[in-house]
This record gives C-alpha cells, sequence and structure tokens, in this order.
C-alpha cells in the first residue's frame, strides 16, 4: 500500500489508498464542515491515560484538518500532527495554528525529533497498514509512551440514522471498498500484530452532533469514497440525505458511538 514516494504535483497521493487521497484532497472543505468533534470525555480520558498535558510532547497521526489536533492543543502538550493529503495539511495549518505540521503518513513516518510521550490517531487507524504503522510508532515513542486511537460511529439505533447509513453504504458496497466495519475489535487487531504495546483497553461513550441540513450534506459528500465521485451521483445522494431529513427540522442532532482505546508500549 504505501510506496514512501512523495506525492505527484496535484495528483492523488501514492503513498495512502486511492479512496483516501482523492476523497480527503477533494472533499477537505466538506470534512471541516461536516464531521464531528470529539466528546470531551474521551478525549479527557485519552489525554490522562496517556499523560497528555503540560511538558508532554503528543504526535497526531492523520490529522486531517485537525478536529482532534485543536482538542489536544488546549492540554498545554507540544502538539506535532502528521497529515499525507496536502489539501487536509492546508486546512490544519489554518484551523490550528499552534500544531507542528508535517508531511507524512503512517506507514512512513517525517523525521519528528526527540520522542514522543503520545501518539494519537483520530477517524484513521483503519487507512492503515496495521502492523507497518505500529512499528513506525513504536519507533517515535518514548518506552512506556501511550497510543490511542478513537472512533466516532454513527448511531443506527436512531432509524432515521440507520436510514442515512443505509443510503451512504448502498455506495460502500457497491463500487468502493473502504477497509472499515463498525464491528471491528481494534484491541484483538493491534494485541494480533505482535507488535511491541500492552494490553489494549476501551472505552465506549456517546456523542450529539448539532446538525442542520447543509451540514449533514456536507457530512455524507466528505465521506472519502463518496467525495470523489462523479458530481452527479453526489448530487442525487445530497437530495435523497435532505429528504431523508427533510421532517427533522432546521436543526437537530447526529447521533454518534464513540470508541477509544489505548495502550502503552513496551518498556
Ligand atoms: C477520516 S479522516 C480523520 C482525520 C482526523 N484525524 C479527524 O479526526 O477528523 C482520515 C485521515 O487519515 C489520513 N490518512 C489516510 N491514510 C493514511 C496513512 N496511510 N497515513 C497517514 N494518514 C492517512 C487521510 O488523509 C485523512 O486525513
Amino acid at each position: 500500500m504505501s510506496t514512501g514516494a512523495p506525492p505527484d504535483a496535484g495528483g492523488p497521493d501514492p503513498r495512502v489508498m486511492p479512496a483516501a487521497a482523492s476523497g480527503f484532497g477533494a472533499g477537505a472543505d466538506d470534512y471541516e464542515r461536516g464531521r464531528p468533534s470529539y466528546p470531551a470525555d474521551a478525549v479527557e480520558l485519552l489525554c490522562r491515560e496517556l499523560g497528555i498535558g503540560p511538558g508532554a510532547r503528543v504526535l497526531d497521526l492523520a490529522a486531517g484538518t485537525g478536529k482532534l489536533t485543536r482538542l489536544l492543543v488546549p492540554t498545554g502538550a507540544e502538539v506535532v500532527a502528521v497529515e499525507p493529503v496536502a489539501e487536509m495539511r492546508e486546512r490544519l495549518r489554518t484551523g490550528v495554528p499552534e500544531a507542528h505540521v508535517l508531511d507524512g503518513t503512517a506507514e512512513r513516518l517525517p523525521d519528528v525529533g526527540r520522542p514522543f510521550d503520545a501518539v494519537t490517531v483520530a477517524q484513521a487507524f483503519h487507512w492503515f497498514d496495521a502492523p507497518v504503522a505500529l512499528a513506525q510508532i513504536a519507533g517515535v515513542l518514548r518506552p512506556g509512551g501511550g497510543l490511542g486511537l478513537v472512533w466516532n460511529e454513527r448511531d443506527a439505533r436512531e432509524p432515521w440514522v440507520a436510514e442515512l447509513s443505509r443510503l451512504i453504504r448502498w455506495d460502500e458496497r457497491g463500487r468502493w471498498r473502504v477497509p472499515y466495519t463498525v464491528e471491528e475489535d481494534w484491541a484483538a487487531r493491534i494485541e494480533a500484530t505482535g507488535a511491541p504495546f500492552g494490553p489494549v483497553a476501551r472505552y465506549d461513550t456517546t456523542y450529539r452532533q448539532p446538525m442542520d441540513p447543509d451540514t449533514l450534506v456536507a457530512r455524507v459528500l466528505s465521506t472519502s469514497y463518496i467525495a470523489s465521485q462523479p458530481e452527479a451521483d453526489r448530487a442525487v445522494l445530497a437530495g435523497q440525505v435532505r429528504e431523508l431529513v427533510a421532517d427533522l427540522g432546521d436543526s437537530f442532532e447526529l447521533p454518534y458511538v464513540t470508541v477509544a482505546y489505548w495502550c502503552r508500549r513496551d518498556p
């Protein structure tokens, strides 16, 4: 998957999966507008467990437009953010000027200087070649340093959200394959790689994203494999999404289940 080669000027980044390279590149604005932040309890727990605070050094890997990065800055830690897609990186630099932003992939990290106390990965570990990425992460963490992962998943217990997922996943099942299922047990996946990390702990919580029809359309259109589709297909999907939420009014909430995992690098 990862070639380590630098991206061609203007083209999709060959170092990351095609759906991520073209999807996130085309959809950076929709991504920033439509994607959720992360719940305070999950972020606080990860910061506590991973020792992210004043004097600590943290790497936010696959930082995107900085949705988690900007929540790490107020902890007082020194924040470095790595993101391979140029359009996302641009939004990250303007949105989170306090972070030191670098180009790079999980499979081939750039020179990040002295070891980190913690590495975080939000909504992105599923894009990585896990064994390669874990070896790279172990290489930039100090012994005993922490790794934290977090995902928001739409909470399909609400019927309209289940229908939204069905609309989005029609495409996912059909033309585009995305390396991610909501049922994935990442603790087991990480432990099975034999990477030098201790037991993986898990925390489940919920999050409600303030939403309106336009933002929901941006959220759907920012999905990696939808962002890179022809405008006509995207317009059809946008219409279906508007119809789905027509009865919810101008302001409603999109519920998520949030799952966080953390572990420590072996001493
Ligand atoms: C769903 S976004 C998450 C972004 C951000 N962490 C957040 O919480 O909003 C996934 C990000 O992973 C990045 N990505 C995909 N493959 C990657 C890889 N192999 N190494 C590093 N980042 C990668 C994408 O460019 C994208 O910015």
